[in-house]
């Protein structure tokens, strides 16, 4: 059994078995009804906690079918609605917690949190997302390219915007499965350097890029993210969009990209800021094979977590 913290903890084999198995499970899968049962019932008995401490439409659902559909069951849980929420510590909670299910999911702050959580528990913890990474959705992220365009070994993703915690998890993404990155947004929104640096010292081509026209100008995949992010002050949202509005994601910026560039965004998107609806709704986007890839993908971790 294994915990799923991060894409940078996770050794690199395991992460393209992960990714191998989620499009072996969706092509098996075909498009019978969401509610029915996996050929395979690997999670047969199994129960699984989904903790939130942040809000989540995604998250929260693809694990929920996914668990379903591999035959286990789910309870999903607000952080607030526990004792979790009002002072008992996340050690005591994890151990708890392991007497009754077999796997933790959890969405919370900081990555401290998860770590905790990780380390009290005896059951598999994965990570929902943290203020620092979203390993779940890089590992959609990956597999989705892939599907459109091959393998993204020696590929350029070119993120704009905000270097938040999605833009983190590509990083260390970039080391795990091969490819160079191009960050473009404004100084004050960096993603962390060590991270940054990690990728440069591992042989890839990291660029920060200031200006979003040459940022893209040689990507074959331009991600972008919500311009506030859960955790962020709302007292700073018009500081952050005056600073964020040069990277918009839009016709005009895609202009400037290679013909067979390709758009994701994690979502929620707020079209408009961004993201321009044109792009968001148009053929390069691949933003809601995207999202559909995060019930795949967290099958196969769910799996490798489980060893099952
Ligand atoms: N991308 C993502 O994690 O979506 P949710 O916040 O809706 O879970």
């Amino acid at each position: 059994m294994s915990d799923f913290l991060d894409i940078a903890s996770t050794d690199a084999d395991a992460l393209r078995d992960m990714l191998a198995r989620a499009s072996a499970m969706k092509a098996a899968r075909g498009d019978r009804p969401k509610g029915t049962p996996d050929d395979e019932q690997p999670l047969a008995g199994r129960v699984v906690a989904l903790i939130f401490e942040k809000p989540s439409t995604r998250t929260r659902i693809s694990f929920d079918v996914g668990v379903r559909q591999m035959g286990g069951t789910t309870m999903v849980l607000s952080g607030a609605d526990m004792q979790l929420g009002h002072g008992e510590t996340i050690a005591d909670t994890a151990r708890v917690l392991s007497r009754y299910v077999d796997l933790i999911m959890i969405r919370t702050f900081g990555a401290d949190i998860v770590q905790e959580m990780a380390q009290a528990a005896s059951v598999p913890v994965i990570n929902g997302l943290t203020d620092s990474s979203h390993p779940c959705q890089i590992m959609a992220d990956v597999m989705t390219y892939e599907e459109h365009r091959g393998p993204i070994a020696g590929k350029r993703v070119a993120w704009m915007g905000d270097g938040n915690n999605v833009a983190q998890s590509f990083l260390q993404a970039a080391e795990r499965f091969g490819f160079d990155f191009t960050f473009s947004g404004p100084e004050q929104l960096d993603p962390d350097p060590s991270l940054m640096g990690a990728l440069r010292a591992s042989g890839r081509d990291m660029r920060v890029e200031r200006d979003p026209a040459r940022a893209v100008a040689d990507a074959d995949l331009v991600v972008t993210d919500t311009w506030v992010s859960m955790g962020d002050a709302e007292s700073s949202r018009q500081r952050r969009h005056n600073l964020l509005r040069p990277y918009q994601v839009n016709a005009a910026l895609m202009a400037n990209a290679p013909e067979d560039a390709i758009v994701m965004h994690c979502l929620p998107a707020h079209r408009g800021e961004e993201i321009s609806d044109d792009v968001m709704d148009g053929p390069r986007s691949v933003i809601f094979d995207e999202a559909e890839n995060r019930l795949h993908a967290q099958k196969a971790i769910m799996r490798w977590c489980l060893g099952v």
